[in-house]
C-alpha cells in the first residue's frame, strides 16, 4: 500500500502551491484537491506560459497524471466550464485525466449572491471574501440542504435546485438584493449539462483503489493553514479545513495512509482580505515587497498585504499539519533588502512575551519581536552555494522551526527551483 503525500500552505494562502504541485506532479500518479473551490488561484508557469487554475488540480498539465476533485471541494459549474474552455489551447486529455467526486458540493448562482449580501451586511467587519460563494455553499453542506455533483444525474435535479434557490431567494429579498435570475440560471443549467459529460465518480473508492495498486497520490491543499475554519484567525478565515486532516475528510483517506507533509511558505508573509496580520508592514518596505513579489491576488487582483516572516504562526501551522518538509518560496523577493527581519515572538498588550498564538488574535494588540539579520542585496540566487545572507537566513529558520527546508524557489518558472536535499527517500 502506498501513501498519500499532502502539500499545503502554512500561511494565509498564495504561498505558491500551484508551482510546486506542477514541479512535483511527475512523481505522482494522482493529484487530488480536497477542499475549497474557485476562491483558490494556483498559478503555474512553464515554457513562458502562465496559467491560473481555480478548481482543477495542478497536475492537469502532466499527461500521465490523474486529477481528482474530491468530496471536500465546493464546485462552481460555471467557473468549471470556463476553466475547461480556457485549457482547450493546451490540448490536454481532460476527459481521460480529470475525475470529479459525486459528493463534492455545488456552488449555485444564489450562493454567490448570498456571499455578497452577507459581506455587505457585515460592514466594517467584512471578511474580505473572494465572493465566489464559498461560505454560503459550505453553510448549506453543513446545514444538510446542499446539492452535490452526483445530484445532477438524478431525474429530479431541477426540482431540488428550485427548492433550494427558493430558500435563497427569501434570504436575498430580506437583504434587498436585486438580480436578474434568467441571466444567472441559464448559464448555470448549461454548465450543469457540460459537467455531466465528465467522469463523475465515487472518488473515495477510486483513491483507495489507487493506493492498493501502489499508486502515488498527492493531496493539493488550497488557501493556507492560517485561513483554516478551526485553526485560522477566526472569523477572518475561509469555510473549510485547509490543514492535513482536511485531506482525510475531503478525500476519504484514512489518517494512517498519510505520508510526507510538504509545508509551503513564502520567505516573508502576505495576506489578502481582512484579519489580523502581526508582522504587516504598512510602510515603504511593505510596498517594496509587494512590488518585488508582484503581490496581487491571482483570483481577485486585490493588492496583498505584506510583512516579515512570522515564526510563531509558522510553528503553529507545522504543529497542526505534522509538516515533514518545508519548501520556501520567493526567496528572490527579499534580495532587495540590505537587512531582513524574522519575527520570533509576540509581545502582548500586558507586556508578556510569547511564541504561542493568543486565542484573541483579532482583538489582542501584538507587537512582533524581531531578530534582524544581514540580507543579500543584489546577489543573484542561481543555486548552491547560496548567497551567504540567504544561507544564514535559512539555517536560522531551520533551527527555529525544527523541520528541514528541502526546496527553495527563486522564481515562477519550473526551472527556478533549488533542491537542498532530495524530497523523496
Ligand atoms: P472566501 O474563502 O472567499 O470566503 O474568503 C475568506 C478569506 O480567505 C478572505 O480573507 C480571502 O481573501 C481569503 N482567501 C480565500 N481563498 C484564498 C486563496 O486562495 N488565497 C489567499 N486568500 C484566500
Amino acid at each position: 500500500m502506498s501513501k498519500v503525500d499532502v502539500l499545503l500552505g502554512l500561511q494565509w494562502g498564495d504561498e505558491g502551491k500551484g508551482k510546486i504541485v506542477d514541479v512535483l506532479a511527475p512523481k505522482y500518479n494522482v493529484v487530488a484537491r480536497f477542499q475549497g473551490g474557485p476562491n483558490a488561484g494556483h498559478t503555474l508557469e512553464f515554457e513562458g506560459v502562465k496559467h491560473v487554475l481555480h478548481q482543477i488540480p495542478s497536475g492537469i498539465f502532466r499527461s500521465h497524471t490523474k486529477n481528482v476533485i474530491g468530496n471536500g471541494v465546493v464546485l462552481d459549474p460555471v467557473v468549471f466550464r470556463q476553466e475547461i474552455e480556457g485549457l482547450a489551447k493546451f490540448k490536454l486529455a481532460l476527459r481521460e485525466n480529470l475525475f470529479i467526486s459525486k459528493k463534492a458540493t455545488l456552488i449555485l448562482p444564489t450562493h454567490r449572491l448570498l456571499d455578497h449580501a452577507y459581506e455587505t451586511a457585515k460592514g466594517e467587519n467584512k471578511i474580505g471574501s473572494t465572493l465566489k460563494g464559498i461560505g454560503p455553499t459550505y453553510q448549506d453542506k453543513i446545514g444538510r440542504q446542499g446539492l452535490r455533483v452526483g445530484d445532477i444525474l438524478s431525474d429530479n435535479f431541477r426540482e431540488r435546485f428550485e427548492k433550494l434557490t427558493e430558500v435563497h431567494f427569501k434570504i436575498l429579498r430580506d437583504h434587498n438584493v436585486q438580480f436578474n435570475w434568467n441571466e444567472l440560471e441559464k448559464p448555470f443549467m448549461e454548465a450543469i449539462d457540460f459537467l455531466r459529460t465528465f467522469q463523475l465518480i465515487e472518488s473515495e473508492y477510486f483513491l483507495n483503489q489507487e493506493l492498493r495498486k501502489g499508486s502515488t497520490i498527492l493531496a493539493e491543499g488550497a488557501q493556507g493553514s492560517l485561513l483554516d475554519i478551526d485553526f485560522g484567525s477566526y472569523p477572518f478565515v475561509t469555510s473549510s479545513n485547509t490543514v492535513t486532516a482536511g485531506a482525510c475528510t475531503g478525500l476519504g483517506i484514512a489518517p494512517r495512509h498519510i505520508g510526507e507533509v510538504f509545508g509551503i511558505f513564502k520567505a516573508y508573509s502576505t495576506r489578502v482580505g481582512s484579519g489580523p496580520f502581526p508582522t504587516e508592514l504598512l510602510d515603504e518596505q511593505g510596498e517594496l515587497m509587494r512590488k518585488q513579489g508582484n503581490e496581487f491576488g491571482s483570483t481577485t487582483g486585490r493588492p496583498r498585504r505584506c510583512g516579515w516572516i512570522d515564526l510563531p504562526s509558522l510553528k503553529y501551522s507545522i504543529m497542526i499539519n505534522g509538516v515533514t518538509q518545508l519548501l520556501m518560496m520567493k526567496a528572490d523577493v527579499l534580495s532587495v533588502f540590505s537587512r531582513v527581519k524574522v519575527c520570533t515572538g509576540y509581545k502582548l498588550r500586558d507586556g508578556r512575551e510569547t511564541d504561542i498564538l493568543p486565542y484573541e488574535l483579532v482583538n489582542e494588540k501584538i507587537t512582533p519581536i524581531y531578530e534582524e539579520m544581514d540580507g543579500w542585496p543584489g546577489e543573484e540566487i542561481k543555486g548552491e552555494p547560496l548567497p551567504k545572507g540567504l544561507q544564514a537566513y535559512i539555517e536560522f529558520l531551520e533551527r527555529e522551526l525544527a523541520v528541514p527546508i528541502t526546496l527553495i524557489s527563486t522564481g515562477p518558472d519550473r526551472s527556478q527551483t533549488i533542491y537542498r536535499q532530495p524530497l523523496f527517500a
